[in-house]
């Protein structure tokens, strides 16, 4: 079973990789951690990426809002709630399309996106939801301009490749060896996207002979592998942002693998890996004196080999604060925080 799906990466340690699941992996589901790490699934049940996609009927933010509207040029919309299912509306004043609303990803700090079902495929909704005016605007990436017809304000049709992605980077395995699956749908990212098929774990730690090695642990990649392979995955790499027009502009800072890659703290140490700073099983710490000790792991007065001598003459704490500093990005309704760890000067250009 563990032999599914793993590849083996530079430093010849097995990758799981999590948005690239094969045809034959099997997973038991993550009901069946419960019983050995439940405090586990407690606190990643409040996680963002443990809720990256919702199904219409479990939806927070489609139950609390019944009825949200919005209107640009002669256009309106409406999403209606009808029981367990929402119904994504606009109108021209003559005619109508109503689409259900098939799932709602993210559930992030900006806001949520609807991805609808139309006769010819699905559509990313031209309208998102944002947290911060509790209401509809622009789906950030498409066109804030009147839209051209009523087929082009519904949203944009997304080609297959692009569906398999989004469904591969938002739920836990329903897109298979390249095919997508929606019956079973298991969404958001659960415990066996990130750690591979678990049965044969859970089946020898009930015959009380727990096996570590039986399922994979990302803990034991390098720094490097990480913060470039393992989580870029889905937050995506150098490699992945270089290969963007214009390194995805401004865009780019919500791509934090290729962020941190070019601060000068940036190595294969894991004491700037992305687990450093975050542990995926709880909620993200919103705090900057939270990630005090994680600089001051390298930035210390000890002149170790491992420390790094150079010291801010300027404050002793909420490093975070200036350091990485906030970055809006139009239209997105949240200020993404700036992986590029740096003296981030007053009025300096953005570095791409
Ligand atoms: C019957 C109890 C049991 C169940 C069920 C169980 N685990 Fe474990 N798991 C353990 C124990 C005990 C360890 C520690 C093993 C050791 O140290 O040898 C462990 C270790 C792990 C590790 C660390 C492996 C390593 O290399 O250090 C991961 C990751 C993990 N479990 C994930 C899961 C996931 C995901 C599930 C659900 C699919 C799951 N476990 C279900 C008992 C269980
Ligand atoms: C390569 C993996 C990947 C693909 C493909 C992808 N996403 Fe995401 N998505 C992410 C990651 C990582 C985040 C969190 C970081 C961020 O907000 O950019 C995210 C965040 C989001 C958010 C929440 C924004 C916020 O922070 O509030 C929405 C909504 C979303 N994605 C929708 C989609 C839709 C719809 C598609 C397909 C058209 C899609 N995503 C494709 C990885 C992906
Ligand atoms: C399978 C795809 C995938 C992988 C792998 C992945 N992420 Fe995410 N991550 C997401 C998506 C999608 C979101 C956005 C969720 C949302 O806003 O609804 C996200 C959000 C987050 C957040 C925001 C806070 C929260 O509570 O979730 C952090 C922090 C994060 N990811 C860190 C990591 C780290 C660290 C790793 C590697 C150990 C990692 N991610 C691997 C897809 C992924
Ligand atoms: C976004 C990816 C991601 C998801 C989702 C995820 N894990 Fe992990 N898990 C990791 C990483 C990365 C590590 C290594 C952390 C470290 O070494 O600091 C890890 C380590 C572990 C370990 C061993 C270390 C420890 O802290 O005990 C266990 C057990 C574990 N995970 C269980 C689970 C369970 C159960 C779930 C589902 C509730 C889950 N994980 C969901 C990425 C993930
Ligand atoms: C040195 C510490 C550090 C490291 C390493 C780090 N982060 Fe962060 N990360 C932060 C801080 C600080 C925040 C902002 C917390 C806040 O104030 O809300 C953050 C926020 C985020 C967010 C939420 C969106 C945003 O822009 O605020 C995501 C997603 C994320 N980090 C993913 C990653 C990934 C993936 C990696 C590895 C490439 C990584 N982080 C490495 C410190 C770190
Ligand atoms: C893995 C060790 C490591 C960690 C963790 C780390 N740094 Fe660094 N940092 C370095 C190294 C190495 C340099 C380059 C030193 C040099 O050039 O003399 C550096 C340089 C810097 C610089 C100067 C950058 C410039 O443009 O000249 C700043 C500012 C900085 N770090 C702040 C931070 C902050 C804030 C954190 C926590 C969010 C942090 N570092 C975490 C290793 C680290
Ligand atoms: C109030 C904003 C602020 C906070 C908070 C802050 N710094 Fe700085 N830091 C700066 C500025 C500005 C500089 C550039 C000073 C200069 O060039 O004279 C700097 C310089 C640095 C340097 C480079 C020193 C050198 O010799 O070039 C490092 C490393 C650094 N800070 C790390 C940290 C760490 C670690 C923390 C938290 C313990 C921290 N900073 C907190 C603003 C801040």
């Amino acid at each position: 079973m563990l032999a599914v799906g793993l590849t083996f990466s530079q430093s010849q340690k097995r990758m799981w990789t999590p948005n690239k699941i094969p045809a034959n992996a099997q997973f038991v589901g993550q009901q069946a951690c419960a019983e050995c790490h439940g405090d586990k699934i407690k606190t990643h049940a409040k996680t963002l990426m443990g809720r990256a996609l919702e199904t219409v009927a479990e939806s927070e933010i489609l139950r609390k809002h019944p009825k949200l509207s919005f209107r640009t040029g002669p256009y309106s919309y409406e999403i209606l709630r009808q029981g367990a299912q929402s119904i994504y509306r606009v109108t021209d004043g003559k005619e109508t399309i109503s689409l259900p609303v098939l799932y709602a990803f993210g559930l992030g700090f900006a806001g949520q996106t609807y991805v609808l079902q139309g006769e010819a495929g699905l559509y990313e909704s031209r309208l998102s939801f944002y947290n911060d005016t509790h209401g509809l605007d622009t789906t950030i990436g498409q066109s804030t301009d009147v839209p051209t017809s009523l087929a082009d304000a519904v949203g944009r049709l997304m080609s297959k490749d692009e569906t398999l992605q989004c469904f591969s980077c938002h739920t836990t395995g329903a897109v298979k060896g390249g095919k997508l699956e929606h019956n079973g749908l298991v969404p958001g990212i659960g415990c066996e996207a990130c750690h591979g098929p678990g049965a044969e774990h859970v089946a020898l730690g009930k015959q009380g002979e727990p096996n570590a090695h039986k399922i994979f642990n990302p803990g034991k990649l390098s720094g490097d592998e990480l913060s470039q392979e393992y989580c870029a995955a889905c937050h995506r790499s150098v490699e992945d942002v270089t290969a963007l027009p214009r390194m995805g502009g401004l865009n780019n800072v919500r791509f934090q693998p290729y962020r941190i890659f070019n601060s000068k703290c940036y190595s294969d140490d894991r004491r700037i890996s992305c687990i450093a700073c975050h542990d995926v099983h709880q909620p993200m710490k919103e705090d900057a004196a939270f990630y005090d000790n994680k600089c001051t792991a390298c930035h210390n007065t000890k002149q170790s080999p491992e420390s790094v001598s150079r010291l801010c003459k300027v404050a002793t704490e909420k490093c975070t604060s200036c350091h990485m500093p906030k970055v809006p990005i139009q239209g997105a309704h949240f200020k993404f925080t700036d992986h590029r760890i740096r003296i981030a000067k007053p009025g300096e250009p953005y570095p791409f």
